[in-house]
């Protein structure tokens, strides 16, 4: 049987990943209006990944025998602004995300809850895995700069992401 509070953390925890999801589609939408569909191509893969995370645990959640209860999603912003600003937005979303997650771990943890914390051990490290590919992303525009010549580089080169 799956702990109470556990269960009403993960619960809430697919509510965030279906968010982050909602999220970078918002940001690929809005980068294909800029013309950077490379980029916005990285953010609907990025997008479909959270769903994917979302759908882990709402898997896991069934396979524990408890009820999934979906939760209301909040609209997200509608303008990003330049690529860099955007990719930090997205960085910052994902330190958020992997303080929510360690916490979650946490609480399975304090809860003794083994299954849920090794079902989370996947999200910690993909969480460290998240947090370093936006990384490389922002610091490739800090370092060659944010003009239109290694914009559209950058946007080919990430137009070449393949969807998992
Ligand atoms: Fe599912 Fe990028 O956090």
């Amino acid at each position: 049987m799956l702990n109470k509070t556990v269960h009403e953390a993960l619960n809430a925890q697919i509510k965030h990943e279906i968010y982050s999801s909602y999220l970078y589609l918002a940001m690929s939408a809005h980068c294909e209006s800029k013309n950077y569909s490379g980029m916005a191509k990285w953010l609907k893969v990025q997008s479909s990944e959270e769903y994917g995370h979302a759908m882990k645990l709402f898997h896991y959640v069934q396979e524990r025998g408890a009820a999934v209860v979906l939760q209301a999603i909040d609209q997200p912003p509608t303008a990003f602004g330049e690529p860099l600003e955007l990719f930090k937005k997205v960085l910052a979303h994902e330190q958020q995300v992997t303080t929510l997650v360690t916490a979650l771990y946490e609480l399975a943890a304090k809860e003794k809850d083994y299954p849920s914390q090794f079902m989370l051990q996947w999200f910690v490290t993909e969480q460290v895995e998240e947090e370093k590919n936006v990384s490389d992303i922002v610091d490739q525009i800090i370092r060659v700069g944010d003009t239109p010549v290694s914009l559209m580089m950058l946007d080919r080169q990430l137009g070449m992401r393949a969807s998992k």
